[in-house]
């Protein structure tokens, strides 16, 4: 990171007691300012985060959430979504969930009319309809012909040919190069008071196994909050957060003095430390992406990657909605150059 991407970044991330905060992954600028506007009317945290979220599930160019996520390896989108509420210290999510395009509002009903923490696929969505969402076809044409390029060209070995002749595909496929991604948004609000809530949401692994289930509707992966502490987000390679409950770590590392940033850092140093080998290049680092977007309950905020200088976070300090630099452990991953700068950005 340069020295002024850096101090931009000090700047943006000292603690703020007494003032709101909203942080989220890159795609979350109006996520962040829709929440902002609900706390500053005095809203809880939790219901401006999942207002903010909205936005960004509804918008069918966002490609990792809601309606216009990439789908399954069948062509169905199915999310994922978890909420934590500061302070009644309860959360509630849902996974697998077909047919919706605002699942972490159901993730928030789960929490607030149910006894239960997680419900998923044909259960969360009669619960969604008894609430009355109603149900649409979440794959979106460009999501369709997304799914269908990889569809066609991750194999020759099957029966699905690419029409490489045909131009206007080819001028499409230009802008949308096929790739495996975990994109997702993740949000947090800090009131003045000094309480929190958080979101994660998303449509998961694009072409996934059908059922596959990521880390964003798992508290303690995708998302932890503790209205004593602090709250965590994340972005990237799900399986990563799931099997070392990376969230939750660095919400403790947090409560044991760590800003947010060095909470980031260290888990994500001990993520890569216990990466399998498949999962490593040549080099020994992990070759997939991971990113931890932290706020402490005094309004400190901080964040890290796994690869590259160019990943970023949004961060709202009440007054506007800048994206921050996120320092990476390791250089970033070639990235295909025929993506576009914009695709390359929101791969970064
Ligand atoms: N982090 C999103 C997922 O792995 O599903």
């Amino acid at each position: 990171m340069n020295v002024a991407a850096a101090a931009r970044r000090d700047e943006r991330i000292r603690p703020r007691p007494g003032r709101a905060v909203v942080i989220a992954s890159a795609n979350g600028i109006p996520a962040c300012d829709c929440a902002m506007d609900l706390l500053q009317q005095g809203g809880d945290p939790l219901d401006a985060v999942v207002a903010g979220v909205n936005l960004v599930e509804d918008n069918p160019e966002d490609h990792s959430v809601g309606f216009g996520g990439l789908p399954n390896e069948d062509g169905v989108v199915e999310l994922d979504a978890c909420v934590m509420h500061g302070p009644t210290h309860k959360g509630g999510a849902v996974a697998a969930l077909q047919n919706i395009r605002n699942p972490s509002s159901v993730a928030k009903l789960v929490m607030q009319r149910t006894d239960h923490v997680l419900l998923v696929g044909e259960g969360a969505l009669r619960f969604a309809k008894a609430h009355g969402f109603k149900e649409q076809d979440l794959l979106t044409d460009e999501a369709r012909r997304i799914w269908l390029r990889w569809k066609e060209k991750h194999s020759d070995r099957d029966d699905w040919i690419h029409p490489e002749a045909d131009l206007e595909a080819a001028r499409f496929l230009g802008r949308n190069d096929v790739e495996y991604t975990y994109g997702t948004i993740s949000c947090m609000a800090l009131t003045p008071n000094g309480d929190l809530g958080g979101c994660t949401t998303t449509s998961g692994l694009s072409y996934k196994i059908p059922g596959r289930v990521g880390d964003s509707p798992i508290l303690g992966a995708g998302l932890y909050v503790d209205n004593e502490v602090g709250a965590c987000g994340s972005t990237g390679r799900g399986e990563a957060n799931l099997i070392n409950c990376s969230s939750f770590l660095v919400v403790e590392l947090m409560r044991g003095g760590a800003t947010p940033e060095e909470a980031c850092k260290q888990v994500l140093k001990r993520v890569a430390d216990r990466t399998e080998p498949r999962l490593r290049n040549g080099q020994g680092q992990p070759s997939y992406q991971l990113k931890l977007y932290a706020v402490r309950r005094d309004g400190m905020v901080g964040g890290a990657c796994m690869r590259g200088d160019e990943g970023r976070m949004a961060v709202h300090d009440g007054k506007e909605c800048r994206l921050v630099g996120l320092e990476g452990l390791y250089p970033a991953l070639p990235l295909p150059a025929s993506l576009s700068p914009t695709e390359q950005q929101k791969r970064s």
